[in-house]
């Protein structure tokens, strides 16, 4: 039984991320304890890097925000799933502010092993993908971080477009992850 967190990148609440980070949660959890963790839910400041928490006591940062329940939660988890809409072929400006976030000493005390990826995008371009699945095998090289596995949904672009098919995928990914 591992513990699994799942940023969702998406302030559409009820969207298509949610929607596979929902399905991918309802697969992980039945060997798992999972939890979601939604940038909608959560007010996070940009990191200015002052680095000031290299320096901190407990390696606190300065910006007394909802970062902090966010550090506790990864600090006790074991896998971590990146959720996002494709947005101009990055991640959210929301996930990616808690993603800059992380860079903070605090994160050497994480016990995660495993990264799964999760994407979904309006276009149906071969290459929507690319530029997120380069950053996210870099953070893994950089991290030595295993790859648990990635759902990649095209085509999807209002609320609930995600097909069975692909939720049916997240689902799976999530189950065999242990
Ligand atoms: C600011 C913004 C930028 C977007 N950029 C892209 C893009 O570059 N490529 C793409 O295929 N879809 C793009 N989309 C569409 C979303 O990725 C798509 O609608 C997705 O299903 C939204 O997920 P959600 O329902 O979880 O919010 C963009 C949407 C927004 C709001």
């Amino acid at each position: 039984m591992s513990k699994i967190i799942i940023l969702v990148g998406s302030m559409r609440k009820g969207g298509n991320t949610e929607l596979l980070a929902s399905a991918f949660a309802d697969g992980a959890g039945q060997n798992n304890d999972v939890e979601i963790i939604s940038v909608a839910d959560y007010s996070v400041n940009y990191c200015i890097g002052c680095n000031s928490c290299f320096k901190s006591k407990g390696n606190k940062c300065f910006q007394n925000d909802d970062m902090t329940h966010i550090y506790d939660k990864l600090m006790s988890a074991d896998i971590l799933v990146i959720a996002s809409p494709v947005y101009f072929y990055g991640v959210s400006a929301e996930l990616k502010a808690i993603i800059d976030r992380l860079h903070t000493p605090m994160r050497n005390k994480f016990k995660i092993t495993k990264l799964a990826l999760i994407l979904v995008g309006a276009a149906t371009l071969p290459e929507l993908f690319d530029s997120i699945k380069m950053q996210y095998q870099l953070v893994l090289d950089f991290f030595h971080l295993e790859d648990a596995g990635m759902v990649l949904v095209s085509g999807a672009k209002d609320k609930g477009d995600v097909s069975d098919k692909s939720l049916a995928e997240a689902y799976n990914l999530g189950f065999s992850i242990k």
